[in-house]
């Protein structure tokens, strides 16, 4: 079973996720994340930080995807672990949509071709949704200073988020990221433990 978590830069995301590989411990769950799972990933931290081609940035993140469903999640599922996954497709979809916009004549459709045919669809999607301002005391206080943690930005792609979550309700959960963090994963735990006994449950 594949669980992904997705939300913009400060929505919490990285938190429910480690705390997720705790509760969930005694499911020995594969905890991995995107960008960084394999050696690509020190590639697309370069072209984050030194704002390098939108398109040379899309085909680096396309590509560590690539390398972490070879090396990472098509083995592990094989083996009929769990895996859950820090950021996925749908971070692809929901930020190079902004970041290729008025470069490609339709930018969300070019990425679901790239990926078409080779990238493992998720059985669970939890977003996590925060209001703007929140999400940039949270990412300003951390000061990383990445391109896309902007207030423009973060609004789109927490827009194009919830488009996509729109698009395939039977995958997405959505989670307000303002909630206290110990509700948030006792919700996301139950439903994977829920999932888990029967997959074609909703
Ligand atoms: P992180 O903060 O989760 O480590 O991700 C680094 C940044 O990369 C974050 O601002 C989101 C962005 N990102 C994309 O733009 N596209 C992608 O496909 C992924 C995985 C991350």
């Amino acid at each position: 079973m594949l669980i992904t978590i997705e939300g913009i830069d400060g929505s919490g995301k990285s938190t429910l996720h480690e705390s997720l590989g705790k509760a969930l411990a005694d499911l020995d769950p594969v905890m991995t994340r995107e960008p960084g799972s394999t050696w690509i990933g020190e590639a697309v931290r370069r072209a984050i930080r030194e704002q390098a081609d939108p398109v040379a940035e899309a085909l680096l993140f396309i590509a560590d995807h690539a390398a972490h469903i070879s090396e990472v999640i098509r083995p592990a599922l094989s083996r009929g672990r769990i895996v859950i996954s820090d950021r996925y497709i749908d971070s692809r979809y929901a930020y190079q949509q902004v970041t290729l916009a008025g470069i490609l004549p339709d930018p969300l459709s070019w990425l679901q071709a790239v990926h078409t045919g080779w990238t493992v669809k998720p059985d669970i999607t939890f977003l996590l949704v925060v209001p703007i301002p929140v999400a940039l005391k949270r990412t300003g206080e951390r000061k990383t200073g990445e391109h896309f943690e902007q207030e423009t930005i973060l609004t789109a792609v927490q827009k194009n988020y919830l488009g996509l979550a729109e698009q395939d309700p039977p995958r997405f959960i959505i989670l307000d990221g303002t909630l206290p963090a110990e509700h948030l994963i006792r919700v996301a735990a139950e439903t994977i433990r829920y999932k888990r006994e029967d997959p074609r449950r909703r």
